[in-house]
């Protein structure tokens, strides 16, 4: 993720949450950043740094959960020479390299006990100590802790230090799921088209309306990044200008899709027309066997194509006005 990645935000709750998140940038409060995966926390936290007077300074993040208890330590403090077996230079640590700058810990819930007492020592006393030094070297670094899971829960089944929760806990950002805010949806979906439109120098693409209306009453368990990937997939794919329906992955289109992932009952004609797509695509467009799979003479289900604006061919000019 690089520091020029926009923020999209058309939905009065994301709005709501930039706003708080303008209010504490500028300051050096730590920050807890909670919510679901891929809605977007990371991007907050390179937001807030980008955001802050230290945006010209380092901008460190360290995946607490990626890296085995060993490792991590030494990974955050730095050590000495022969603080270890291995240790055979001394090497600064994480915290130290976010020396005036922002220091991200991502997954911070996955951090051990020792982890924790020892990351509580240097936020109070402000001061790093490498694995087997005995020098304390004063930090000026912005923390930002980053979870998936609920901190304060974690307190109460005691896998959380509740003073190092607390510490943490001044202000919390709270990075709300996909499905809560349909008004991102086409916004981030165009965004996200035009990156691989760029990227790709493929011509600009534009979402069928129909594409829309899915992506806006789908779910969404992946949050954002499901929806990047579907439209990065669906740029691929497509053949014509337009992401049409046939472009997104069937468990956002199916039948079943619309029954289990909607944010709202489907209709009977939202379920028909989702159905006969999906048959379609399974017997690549062959019109015979889609209406001996149906149940229903060609002609009946010619008439259901045009009722529902589905192309006779995927690859058919769409009938309907692009809007993007
Ligand atoms: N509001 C947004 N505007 C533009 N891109 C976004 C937005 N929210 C998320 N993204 C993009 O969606 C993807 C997922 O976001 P991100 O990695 O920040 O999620 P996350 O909450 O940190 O996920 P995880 O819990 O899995 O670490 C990234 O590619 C990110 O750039
Ligand atoms: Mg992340």
């Amino acid at each position: 993720m690089d520091a020029s990645e926009p923020f999209i935000c058309a939905s009065p709750g994301l709005q709501a949450l930039l706003r708080d998140a303008a209010r504490v940038a500028p300051t050096d409060a730590t920050v807890v950043i909670t919510g679901e995966s891929g809605t977007g926390k990371s991007l907050l936290a390179r937001w807030l740094h980008d955001h802050s007077r230290r945006a010209a300074e380092p901008f460190i993040v360290i995946d607490c959960g990626a890296l085995p208890e060993t490792l991590l330590e030494a990974e955050l403090f730095g050590f000495e020479r022969g603080a270890f077996t291995g240790a055979s230079a001394a090497k600064a640590g994480r915290l130290e390299a976010a020396q005036r700058g922002t220091l991200v810990l991502d997954e911070v819930a996955a951090l051990s006990p020792s982890a924790q007492a020892k990351l509580l020592r240097v936020i109070e006393e402000r001061r790093v100590m490498r694995l087997g030094g005995t020098r304390l070297t004063s930090l000026d670094a912005r923390l930002i802790a980053v979870t998936n899971l609920d901190l304060a829960n974690a307190v109460a089944r005691q896998a959380f230090r509740a003073d190092l929760f607390h510490r943490f806990n001044v202000i919390t950002l709270e990075a709300p799921p996909l499905r809560t805010r349909p008004g991102d949806i086409a916004p981030l979906a165009r965004h996200f088209l035009k990156q691989v439109a760029e990227r790709h120098r493929l011509p600009a693409l534009a979402l069928a309306p129909e594409t829309s209306r899915i992506l806006e009453r789908y779910d969404f368990p992946g949050n954002v990044r499901e929806l990047r990937h579907a439209m990065e997939r669906a740029a691929l794919t497509a053949v014509g200008k337009v992401i049409r329906p046939e472009h997104l992955p069937p468990r956002m289109t199916s039948a079943m899709a619309l029954m289990r992932h909607a944010t709202r009952k489907p209709t009977l004609a939202e379920l028909e027309s989702a159905y006969v797509r999906e048959i379609l695509q399974h017997v690549g467009w062959r019109k015979a066997e889609a209406a001996r799979i149906l149940g229903i003479s060609r002609k009946n289900l010619y008439e259901k194509l045009r009722a529902y604006g589905i192309p006779y061919h995927p690859s058919d000019p769409p009938d309907d006005d692009a809007s993007a």
